[in-house]
């Protein structure tokens, strides 16, 4: 099933985590329509400003790897809060999803909640917006 695949590869990728100065790993894994799964992590900096988000992490693959569509993303984190994407990578996110592409998101235990991007970024702005046509 394509959520324990993505369960799995989200899990894996948040054991691999450079997250030294917040201590808080976080992993993502996007499932496209192809039926790849990308998948990446948070890789904090020294330069705090210049760490990057697993889902930007996970994006970037998805990217290398040919593929242009994200049929579903599932974040893990631990924690008793939901990692609901921060607002920059809920607008990475939008450039390849539509508005009711699920947002998964999961803890140590297994999956927590369900949202679609539309839930979490109403009224976006995406690629069409810039038509002018
Ligand atoms: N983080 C993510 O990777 N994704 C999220 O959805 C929320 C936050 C990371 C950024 C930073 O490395 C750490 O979690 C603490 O904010």
């Amino acid at each position: 099933m394509i959520l324990d695949a993505l369960f799995d590869a989200a899990r894996s990728a948040q054991a691999r985590a450079h997250a030294p100065y917040s201590q808080f790993k976080v992993g993502a894994a996007i499932a496209t329509p192809t039926g790849m799964i990308a998948s990446g992590c948070n890789v904090e900096n020294a330069a705090y400003p210049v760490g990057t988000c697993a889902e930007a992490g996970a994006i970037a693959a998805m990217v290398a790897a040919g593929e242009g569509r994200i049929e579903a993303i599932l974040v893990i984190g631990d924690g008793p809060g939901l990692v609901t994407p921060c607002g920059a990578c809920r607008q990475r996110i939008r450039e390849f999803a539509m508005p009711d592409t699920p947002i998964i998101i999961a803890g140590p235990e297994g999956v927590r909640a369900h949202f679609t991007l539309a839930n979490l970024l109403p009224h976006s702005f995406g690629p069409d917006n810039l038509s002018t046509a």
